[in-house]
């Protein structure tokens, strides 16, 4: 692997002793889309993205605790997440299957922060924490370029998070490729009350005029490399006219945003979530007090991690 694509970060905190501590906390940083270009739709029916992820400070808490017994157990503190086919069961059954040992047990509970189906892969990262640590934890090895290929049959966001940081991704998500960390930013993440997102929705409802070569994306992931400020001109989603088209509440939650200053309002993957950059906390918060004030909305003052 050329040194440029070693991952820049520990952002998902894996464990420090080679086989791992027999419990411990995990750290699930959720991410936004700094760009989202759609070039395609290909024969399997997903699209070839091109898009810069970045993971935000956001975050899912897992705690993990070997199992002697042998069994899986998961728990969760949100009831409807607290199932059976959980990404982070699918994970640990995923993982156990993968090493051939049906002696490895685990416990994990998961304290949910970041809210599901937003656009901010909450899901998403929990499960790939849950394939990192659990490497770690049995000790079994599995090398980094095989838990990307697991983490892809999980979903397509997975594989990012199994590194983190800023990322380029190609591919329908299964192509990361770690980029220096991003300028740090703040934000204002705003979650409208939208319900029923679909991923599957937003992705049938693109239109021609939405796909592009991907220019954007190759734009930021240039300035990045270069160590250059982030051009906030060039942050684009191609998902978001079929987002607003599809659930007006993410156009009012987009124009609340700019009635209380900010600059530039963007969309995190396939919605409804919404977050706007800055460069100065006085800013930032300046917007994040103003839109607190709306019905409807959640609202955090977070950052780039
Ligand atoms: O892979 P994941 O389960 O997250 O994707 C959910 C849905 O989003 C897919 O079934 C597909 O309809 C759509 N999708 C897509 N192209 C992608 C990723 C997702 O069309 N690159």
């Amino acid at each position: 692997m050329p040194s440029h694509q070693q991952p820049q970060h520990n952002l998902i905190g894996r464990p420090e002793r080679p086989h791992g501590p027999r419990r411990a906390f995990a750290t699930a940083y959720a991410k936004i889309n700094l760009t989202l270009d759609v070039l395609g739709r290909r024969a399997d029916g997903y699209h070839n993205l091109a898009s810069i992820m970045q993971t935000i400070a956001l975050h899912d808490t897992l705690l993990l605790e070997v199992a002697e017994d042998g069994q899986l157990e998961f728990s969760c503190d949100v009831p409807e997440l607290n199932t059976p086919d959980n990404l982070v069961v699918r994970a640990m059954e995923l993982l156990r299957l993968e090493s051939s040992r049906s002696d490895l047990g685990m416990r994990i509970e998961l304290h949910k922060e970041t809210p599901a189906q937003a656009g901010l892969g909450g899901g998403s990262s929990d499960a790939a924490c849950a394939l990192t640590w659990l490497n770690q934890m049995w000790g079994i090895g599995v090398p980094e370029s095989r838990l990307v290929e697991l983490a892809a049959q999980l979903g397509s966001d997975v594989p990012f998070f199994v590194y983190g940081g800023t990322a380029e991704i190609g591919g329908r998500g299964e192509s990361v490729t770690p980029l220096p960390p991003a300028e740090p930013l703040w934000l204002v993440l705003v979650k409208p009350a939208a319900t029923g997102i679909s991923t599957a929705a937003i992705f049938a409802g693109l239109r021609p005029g939405d796909y592009s070569s991907g220019a954007s994306t190759a734009l930021l992931a240039t300035s990045i490399r270069a160590g250059r400020p982030i051009p906030f001109e060039h942050l684009t989603n191609a998902l978001l006219p079929g987002a607003l088209h599809l659930f007006p509440e993410i156009g009012r939650a987009r124009e609340l945003l700019l009635d209380a200053g900010a600059p530039l309002v963007c969309m995190s993957g396939s919605g409804p979530s919404l977050y706007a950059p800055f460069r100065r906390l006085d800013e930032a918060s300046r917007v994040f007090h103003r839109s607190q004030e709306a019905p409807g909305l959640s609202v955090w003052l977070t950052h780039t991690v």
